[in-house]
């Protein structure tokens, strides 16, 4: 369904504004600046549909984003960790994002993209562990891996699924991606096709 022209669904700033669906859901998450947008442009093939930027915090509300009788809508989220001076996770991600995560049948899934140059920081570790407890299918998506050499990622990947292996929401399978290079995208495509069935 990715060869489908995929277009922008609607903005939801407040819980109640969440759109009725019949669809499956695929949440991006992750720590800002880390590349969620750049990834559902990857994805879809539509460099602007997801709207990127160099500035940290650029995703301020729920983004939805599906196509004609695709089966699946993707739900582009704001970062976490995008403060100043250092606050829990649960100050900086906002209430709609836990509302949202703790109450949609929709969600199958979500993606927690981490940056292949930083691996899993302590508010991944947090963000994992809300989704853990909320029972939240979750699964690690390297970003940027252009950014590293080739060795350096295979050991963050083997790194990362020791991290994870316990977690009891925690999808085993690590995928590595370049939105740049387009590495991972047609692995991620087929991951979220086999989701949705
Ligand atoms: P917020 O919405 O602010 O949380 O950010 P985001 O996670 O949506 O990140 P975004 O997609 O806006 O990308 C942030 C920056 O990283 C942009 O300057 C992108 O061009 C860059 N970037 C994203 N993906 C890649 C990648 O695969 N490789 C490289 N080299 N740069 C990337
Ligand atoms: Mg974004």
């Amino acid at each position: 369904f990715f060869s489908r022209p995929w277009d922008f669904v609607t903005s939801v700033a407040e819980i109640h504004q969440l759109p009725e669906t019949d669809k499956i859901e695929v949440a991006f998450a992750g720590r800002s600046n880390v590349g969620k947008s750049s990834l559902i442009n990857a994805l879809t093939g539509r460099k602007g549909l997801a709207r990127t930027s160099n500035t940290p915090g650029r995703t301020q509300l729920l983004n939805f984003f599906t196509a004609p009788e695709a089966t699946l809508t993707i739900v582009d989220m704001p970062g976490y960790g995008y403060a100043q001076a250092p606050r829990d996770l649960v100050d900086a991600w906002t209430d709609l994002v836990f509302a949202y995560l703790r109450g949609r049948p929709a969600l199958r899934r979500v993606l927690l993209l981490v940056d292949s140059r930083h691996g899993l920081k302590k508010n991944d570790l947090e963000a994992m562990g809300i989704l853990d407890k909320a029972a939240v299918n979750y699964q690690v998506v390297l970003t940027k891996a252009d950014k590293i050499k080739p060795g350096a990622l295979a050991r963050l990947k083997d790194e990362t699924a020791a991290q994870i292996l316990r977690r009891p929401a925690a999808h085993p399978e690590i995928i590595a991606t370049s939105s740049e290079k387009d590495w991972g995208i047609d692995e991620l495509r087929a991951e979220l096709a086999a989701l949705v069935g």
